[in-house]
């Protein structure tokens, strides 16, 4: 496939959760245009079994295929967890996910527990990416010494795709019962291995509050943008148009649900306005 230099990056998740790492990927790289599919009909997929979120990801991605990017991002850490080792030979351009730089960013920074015996971090995800083990997995590949200890929190998504704020009394309860037995383990790091979690950061690190004992959060979005922009480097296919305003370079957003809520929440999460999504008919996804 001929690869244009100035063809965008495809972005995927279920939802809004990928426009953390869309965010860090504008920082980085202010040149690239960006294509964004949320999913937001189907979603939550943390829920789902491997071959539904397998089949689910392969329809999107093929979809953003079609908008001829020249790199695709998996910024989804369930999809990348159960589906994109699969998928990876099935397309033409280099696909980057977000596992493998989560797990990067948390081994760089996990320390030995305060009474020694190994360094300890915990896990917070989607059930899918919790049962699949792939963090363990990619962490102990890294550095066999770091244990993690993870914990599945299914009802943080659905609070944040449906706008709740950090300071919401309900967020604070859901977050003091997910993380209360964290308290206890010493860990020195909490990976947010979910993209929606960053919005919630916040309110996660005043959770875990003076119990926590310094826990530092691992957000995976920067170091994705890293491997995005080395990956970009590599291929000799860094857009060179100026990135500066008034010609900051386009970032569209496909949905498959309507999009007035994701309008409304993308730009408070970006911190810059995303326009009206394009929404995507489920016709449209049956390539
Ligand atoms: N944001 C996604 C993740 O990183 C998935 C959330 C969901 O659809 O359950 O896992």
């Amino acid at each position: 496939m001929q690869m244009s230099v100035g063809a965008p990056l495809g972005v995927f998740d279920s939802g809004l959760g990928g426009l953390t790492v869309v965010k860090a990927l504008r920082v980085s790289l202010p040149q690239e245009s960006i294509a964004y599919f949320g999913d937001t009909a189907r979603l939550p997929y943390g829920t789902k079994s491997p071959a539904t979120v397998y089949q689910f990801t392969r329809q999107c991605l093929r979809f953003l295929m079609s908008l001829r990017p020249k790199l695709l991002v998996v910024a989804c850490n369930t999809a990348s967890a159960l589906a994109l080792a699969e998928l990876r030979g099935e397309f033409e351009v280099p696909i980057v996910g977000v596992l493998e730089p989560g797990a990067k960013a948390a081994v760089e920074v996990t320390r030995e527990k305060k009474g020694g015996g190994g360094k300890r971090g915990g896990l917070i995800a989607t059930e899918a990416t919790i049962a699949s083990n792939a963090y363990p997995a990619a962490i102990r590949r890294l550095d066999p010494q770091v244990q993690v200890i993870g914990r599945a929190c299914p009802l943080l998504v659905p609070m944040i795709e449906e706008g709740r704020e950090p300071t919401d009394v309900i967020v604070g309860l859901v977050l003091r019962e997910y993380l209360t037995p964290f308290l206890e383990l010493d860990i020195s790091t909490l990976i947010l291995g979910c993209t929606h979690y960053p919005l919630f950061a916040d309110a996660i690190a005043q959770t875990l509050g003076a119990g926590g004992g310094g826990v530092k959060l691992i957000d995976s979005a920067k170091q994705t943008a890293l491997v995005v922009r080395e990956q970009l480097d590599t291929m000799n296919a860094r857009s060179t148009s100026s990135g500066a305003p008034p010609t900051r370079p386009p970032l569209t957003c496909y949905v498959t649900d309507q999009g007035q809520r994701f309008e409304r929440l993308a730009s408070r999460f970006l911190g810059e306005s995303v326009g009206q999504p394009v929404w995507v008919t489920p016709e449209m996804l049956e390539l």
